[in-house]
């Protein structure tokens, strides 16, 4: 065997997969069932009891999702990850596994909009209380922090508004706090940023965008970096207590450098139930495969449109880091050198009524709320994504009324700017 480190696009294809055992099957195959036969009694109890690692039950673990797990987990360079139902579920697992009632975590205001809503209204049922700190002012993190706080949020690229955030530096905060940071890492995916890199304890991924890829299948992931130590002051219990599920196993001491993701796992994901079908990881692992090759060309796609409608007369403005000019271009050039991801939002002179006109005249882009496929997108915020916030949340998360947002496909460059011209005339 070679000691070369595989590089990213080679771990893309294999990381996580071999020849199947038993058929010689190349692709990962599809697990397609419930639950898995013991070999007897004593192995049935050894893996209830945590002390083998094996198949009891999908809502639990999946062969074929297993393979995604250490595929997404090795290309965000993490020790271990989950994948589960959703992005948003993704979420709900993580913050599951760190916070009890009363708890608070800090997050940034710039985030996708959804994201703030489940911070703002379903976290709150459970007694997790979100801060909201300013990215473009660091310090309001390291204000936001008190006793009661188990975690910092951020997203790497921001949704919608092309944000690239400052990781980093609230890195050094979190560890000052002795909290863990927890990256959003969709809109960038591990080809452009790998937040652990830059300090990050926690990556979510929504696999539903880029890493699928092609607009099919909804999942989330969560990689665990290894890097937090969770046992000290007794802050997660989760972790560092013995846990009464498991016989008083205390997970930190039993699985170290991967105790959270295993504790996502056989604590908040086994009782909370948000499992990945198996199919979809199939899908996902698919579109994982041509990662690099996709996210190049969205990027390249996407600084091209966002040169040429910085310079259209009826274009107030354009908000893409990869853009010289652009507020986050020195963030962009050390966080994502490769390109600025292909989301990206536009001011419309004309305001809400040409945003509308705009997305009704589109042809080959799609009107419709996702992003990352290999389609163009796009969308108008204020009247979907970001239609439950207040006029003051949607301006703070960059969704005001003229905006408009655009998911940058992998088609041909021309024809993509050949439909916004079109429609850009005709409104
Ligand atoms: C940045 C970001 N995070 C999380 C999510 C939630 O992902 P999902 O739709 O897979 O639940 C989204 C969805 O758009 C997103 O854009």
């Amino acid at each position: 065997m070679s000691e070369r480190i595989p590089g990213f696009s080679t771990l893309a294809i294999h990381a996580g997969a071999q020849p199947d055992p038993t058929t010689g099957a190349r692709a990962t195959p599809i697990y397609q069932t419930t639950s898995f036969v013991f070999e007897d009694v004593d192995h049935a109890a050894s893996l209830f009891g945590l002390q083998t690692f094996g198949n009891i039950y999908t809502r639990i673990g999946n062969p074929t999702t297993a393979v995604l797990e250490e595929r997404v987990a090795a290309l965000e360079g993490g020790t271990a990850g989950l994948a589960v139902a959703s992005g948003h579920a993704a979420q709900v697992i993580a913050f599951h596994a760190l916070m009890t009632p009363g708890d608070e975590f800090v997050a940034s205001r710039k985030l996708y909009g959804g994201s703030i809503n489940q911070f703002n209204h379903a976290f709150k049922n459970f007694g997790w209380n979100v801060v909201w700190a300013d990215p473009d002012d660091i310090s309001t993190f390291e204000r936001a922090i008190t006793p009661k706080t188990k975690a910092i949020f951020i997203e790497s690229i921001a949704n919608p508004g092309g944000v690239i955030t400052d990781i980093e530096a609230i890195a050094a905060i979190a560890k000052k706090a002795g909290v863990p940071l927890i990256v959003d890492n969709t809109l960038a995916t591990p080809y452009l940023c790998q937040p652990i890199n830059h300090g990050a304890d926690i990556v979510i991924n929504s696999l539903t965008k880029f890493l699928g890829g092609h607009g099919n299948s909804i999942g989330g992931m969560i990689t665990d970096a290894g890097t937090f130590n969770w046992s000290r002051e007794g802050r997660y219990p989760m972790l560092s207590q013995p846990r009464p599920e498991y016989n008083g196993i205390v997970l930190h001491e039993t699985f170290g450098n991967f105790a959270f993701a295993i504790a996502c796992r056989v604590l908040s994901l086994r009782d909370m139930g948000p499992a990945l079908s198996p199919f979809n990881s199939f899908l996902f692992l698919t579109g994982i495969e041509t990662l690099p090759l996709r996210m190049q060309r969205h990027c390249d796609n996407a600084l091209a449109v966002a040169e040429w409608l910085s310079k259209r007369p009826e274009v107030a403005w354009v908000s893409y880091p990869g853009l010289p000019g652009d507020k986050y271009h020195q963030l962009a050039k050390k966080y994502v050198p490769k390109g600025a991801g292909a989301v990206f939002t536009l001011g419309l002179k004309g305001g809400y009524d040409a945003g509308v006109k705009l997305v009704s005249n589109v042809q080959l882009f799609s009107h419709l709320a996702n992003i990352g496929d290999t389609r163009s997108l796009i969308i108008h915020p204020a009247s979907t994504t970001h239609k439950q916030l207040s006029d003051a949340q949607k301006v703070q998360s960059g969704a005001g009324p003229d905006v408009i947002r655009l998911s940058i496909g992998i088609e041909d460059v021309a024809d993509i700017i050949g439909d916004l011209e079109q429609a850009l005339t005709a409104a």
